[in-house]
């Protein structure tokens, strides 16, 4: 069986920026709550770039940093929960956009945990010889599915897209394990774009789509529970223990469930990279962007061992560990 590296990251934001006090004169909300119940501090938002046209951006990134050709890709999955449509899928627009001619491409919704099941899915076309040649990214634009009229959940979510390119390994450098989960009968937790059928025949279709909504304290208890325990688990089908691993790019969605997170596990918050000041909660996006700073900024050295975990809605959790 072929084993995973990956070869590339890239990830891009919308330029404007809007603060927790850009908030505060919209809604009863301040720096100080935001700051200290989430630890965010601006996140980026995209005014007329959707979904796709964020995604294409990293897309062309990744290509133009590796070398890679765009007709050379087997297969591009975007992970996301806000699309640009139910149909097409927002990586067909992508392929399109880039002309990767070679490329069968589809979307994968599993909200926050979207980007750790499209790396799963996209390591088992590559292991079974399927495809050798992969682009895996996650991009949102949530703001398109915010009420900003609720302060309960406006103040956490951001725009934004990022990504890497997988291929067969002929190093050192794999994917060693990999654990997804989902918990259906919590489902009504977190919801966003739910779309009802028609009430009844020769209703006009009523066209809306709902904001999100979300049971703040049980995805809480939930993360904290979860996201341990998977993280445990995947180490373990590592052969190693949660301690060898060197850098943890967990989900952003609050730094307070970081902090817990690295405190079930008895590790020091050093090994856990928190860039939600910045960004926000950008769901499926938020694991690439973290994992392009970190490997930008050459924290993340080749042979580290690396953990990515993401959680959020369905309720969803999934791990990875690599050696990078
Ligand atoms: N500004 C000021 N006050 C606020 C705000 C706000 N933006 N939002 C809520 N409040 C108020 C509440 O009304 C409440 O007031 P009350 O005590 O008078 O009733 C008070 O602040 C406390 O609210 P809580 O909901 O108890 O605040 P909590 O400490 O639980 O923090 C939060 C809320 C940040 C949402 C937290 O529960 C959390 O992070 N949950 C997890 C969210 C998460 O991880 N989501 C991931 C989903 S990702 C995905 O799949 C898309």
């Amino acid at each position: 069986m072929e084993k995973v590296k990956i070869i590339q990251t890239a990830h891009y934001v919308p330029e404007m920026v809007v603060t927790n006090d850009d908030l505060s004169s919209m809604m009863a909300t301040s720096d100080e709550w935001i700051s200290k119940r989430t630890g965010i501090k601006r996140r980026h938002i995209s005014l007329s770039a959707n979904t796709s046209d964020l995604c294409t951006k990293v897309a062309q990134e990744l290509l133009c940093a590796s070398g890679w050709q765009a007709s050379e890709l087997d297969l591009i999955i975007v992970a996301t929960m806000s699309p640009d449509a139910y149909t097409p899928a927002t990586a067909a627009i992508v392929q399109g956009n880039i002309n990767a001619a070679n490329a069968f491409a589809f979307d994968l919704g599993a909200a926050c945990s979207g980007f750790a099941y499209a790396f799963d899915v996209a390591s088992q076309f590559i292991t079974s010889g399927r495809a050798q040649k992969v682009m895996v990214l996650g991009g949102e634009v949530l703001s398109k599915l915010v009420d900003w009229e609720d302060r309960t959940t406006a103040v956490l979510f951001g725009d934004g897209a990022g990504g890497v390119l997988l291929a067969p390994s002929t190093d050192q450098a794999a994917v060693l394990a990999s654990d997804l989960r989902t918990f259906g009968q919590e489902a009504a937790k977190l919801s966003a774009g739910v779309n009802p059928p028609l009430a009844a025949w020769g209703e006009v279709n009523p066209r809306t789509i709902s904001a999100f909504a979300m049971d703040g304290h049980a995805v809480y208890n939930f993360a904290t529970r979860e996201v341990p325990a998977s993280l445990r688990r995947a180490c373990h089908q590592a052969g190693i223990t949660v301690d060898k691993v060197d850098h943890f790019i967990l989900h952003q969605a609050n730094e307070r469930i970081i902090k817990v997170i690295a405190k079930r596990l008895q590790l020091p918050m050093e090994r856990f990279a928190v860039n939600i000041s910045e960004y926000g909660n950008t769901s499926a996006a938020s694991e690439p962007i973290l994992l392009d700073e970190l490997v930008k900024q050459k924290q993340i050295k080749r042979g580290q061992i690396i953990a990515l975990s993401g959680f959020g809605g369905g309720l969803t959790v999934g791990t990875q560990i690599i050696r990078y």
